[in-house]
């Protein structure tokens, strides 16, 4: 097992959806959330605001590019109801509480922890999953990237990290190494692979501007 440092929390980048606000827009709900949650974090405060739950509600996420109905108590996660309801497991639990990136996906754009996010507060939102960035039977150049610098070992925190690099690439099509060490910081690999990872990233960065693979 390698002894590879884990990163930072001063290096994870400020995008991220922050699990000090989550908490804390809970904690705007206050009561609310044993009793039912409002619609959204957003309308919580509005006077008025039609409250719902705390049993299963009827919501719509636009996942992968296509509309997936589906029932989930208001205290759902993104994560859960990605996995339990819709069987889409590429997006793992492991901390459970924003701080590994395991459960990583990206919504509006931006990687986030799907674990840190309320399923009926993503709705709205186009989300894209692993399972969504290749067409099946083929890879999606992060993906082969990955393969081709055995940038993972167990594989548990690999959808997550592909996710993630998936993004930074989008918003950093140029990156330096240090910058993809920075970028990539919110996700953590228990087996240490976060050097092949990364050359992985500057290989895929290269491969979506046209470059050659390394
Ligand atoms: S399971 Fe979501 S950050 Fe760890
Ligand atoms: S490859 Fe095992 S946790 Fe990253």
């Amino acid at each position: 097992m390698s002894s590879a440092k884990k990163p930072k929390m001063q290096d994870r980048p400020k995008s991220r959806f922050s699990r000090r606000g989550f908490l804390g827009g809970l904690g705007a709900g206050g009561g609310v959330v044993g009793a039912g949650l409002l619609e959204s974090g957003a309308s919580a405060q509005t006077a008025g605001a039609k409250p719902v739950g705390p049993g299963a509600v009827a919501i719509t996420l636009q996942i992968n590019g296509k509309p997936q109905s589906l029932s989930v108590e208001p205290r759902v996660t993104l994560l859960d109801a990605l996995r339990d309801k819709l069987n889409l497991t590429g997006a793992k639990r492991v901390c459970d509480r924003g701080t590994c990136g395991s459960c990583t996906v990206i919504m509006d754009g931006k990687a986030v922890y799907a674990c840190s996010i309320l399923a009926i507060e993503a709705q709205g939102k186009p989300i894209q999953t692993i399972e969504g960035i290749a067409e099946p039977g083929t890879l999606h150049p992060v993906s082969r990237a990955f393969v081709n610098h055995d940038a993972q070992q167990c594989g548990f925190c690999t959808p997550g990290f592909v996710m993630a690099a998936k993004a930074f690439i989008e918003k950093n099509p140029n990156p330096t190494y240090e910058q993809v060490e920075k970028g990539l910081g919110g996700n953590l690999c228990r087996c240490g692979t976060y050097v092949g990872l990364r050359k992985a990233v500057l290989e895929a960065a290269r491969a979506a501007k046209g470059g050659q693979n390394a």
